[in-house]
């Protein structure tokens, strides 16, 4: 069946599917990592662009294999400077112009905002890929499978978010993603200097959902069924040295898993630096390299469905 709301769509930010078609494309990924022929070759025929205007390793990798295992053809940058947005070309005429060539766009770009842009000056769907220190909701839709997967559900539990909360876009899409699933609890780990933003707790103020802001990682341990690390963005800091200082403020290792749930999952968007150590890699309940292959599975079927693919 062809699921005729997913067609011609582009996805901004982590609310812009519903529920229920965050279970449809969930459902999708699950199938597909089940048997990875299904819907080899759906795509045939049909062009992705990625623009990525910032580095990325997982997100674009993954995107190109999602689009070619799905029959289908990639082309775009890795690096804007070889892009005529080096020339001074505008956001606005790069879309329109890549929106010629492709039927479908992902991009990566530092600004915030810079994918809503885009979308309004593009005729075919446009995918965020990461918009400054905003969002990205396809790591979003990676996470959630992961989480749905691994610990077969979404709902009641309570997460632990640890790191760079105030730059971290991977956090404020998942906060945002999962304020809408049933009893979750969330816990904010960071130094004081990178607290998660006064809007997104505004937010979750608003909707009567349970958070507390926190400082040490290993009291908080036995209470968290997810842990998710991240990296301190080091280039959305304004000053090297302040970055030096708040870097290694926690750091996940063997010692501090002892205090963690026999079931907790350690999740992380990945790149790591030094935030998670690599003796905790064996554990089983660290899940991040698990969670880079559903980010491909969630990205085939987010491709298949916006491109209209029979599922
Ligand atoms: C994240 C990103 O780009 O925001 N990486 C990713 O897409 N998996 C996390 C990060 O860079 O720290």
């Amino acid at each position: 069946m062809v699921y005729t709301s997913f067609i011609g769509r582009s996805l901004i930010e982590p609310g812009d599917f519903s529920l229920e078609e965050m279970e449809i494309l969930f459902s999708l990924a699950e199938k597909i990592e089940n048997d990875e022929n299904y819907l080899r070759e759906s795509c045939r025929g049909k062009l992705l662009a990625a623009l990525f205007f910032e580095p990325s390793t997982r997100t674009r990798l993954s995107f190109e294999a999602a689009m070619l295992r799905l029959g289908g053809t990639c082309l775009g940058f890795a690096e804007p400077g070889s892009s005529s947005a080096a020339k001074g070309e505008s956001l606005a005429d790069t879309i329109r112009t890549a929106a010629c060539y492709a039927d479908a766009i992902v991009m990566r770009n530092p600004k915030e905002g810079s994918a809503l842009l885009a979308k309004q000056f593009s005729s075919v769907p446009v995918i965020n890929a990461g918009d400054g220190g905003h969002h990205h909701p396809t790591q979003t839709l990676t996470d959630l499978l992961t989480i749905r997967r691994l610990l077969g559900k979404i709902d009641t539990m309570t997460i632990g978010f640890c790191g760079d909360l105030k730059f971290g876009r991977t956090v404020h899409s998942l906060v945002k993603a999962l304020a809408r699933y049933a009893n979750i609890k969330m816990l904010f780990i960071s130094p004081k200097e990178l607290v998660i933003p006064q809007y997104i707790k505004n937010n979750l103020i608003k909707q009567g959902i349970v958070f507390e802001e926190r400082e040490n990682l290993e009291k908080s341990m036995s209470e968290i069924d997810v842990l998710y690390m991240t990296r301190v963005q080091r280039e959305r800091f304004f000053n090297e040295d302040d970055y030096i200082r708040l870097k290694d403020t926690y750091v996940l290792n063997s010692e501090k898993m002892t205090f963690a749930k026999e079931k907790m999952l350690v999740l992380h968007p990945l790149p790591r630096v030094n935030e998670i150590s690599i003796e905790v890699d064996n554990d089983p309940r660290a899940a991040y390299f698990k969670q880079a292959k559903y980010g491909m599975y969630a990205r085939m079927a987010l491709l298949a469905l916006i491109l209209g693919v029979s599922c």
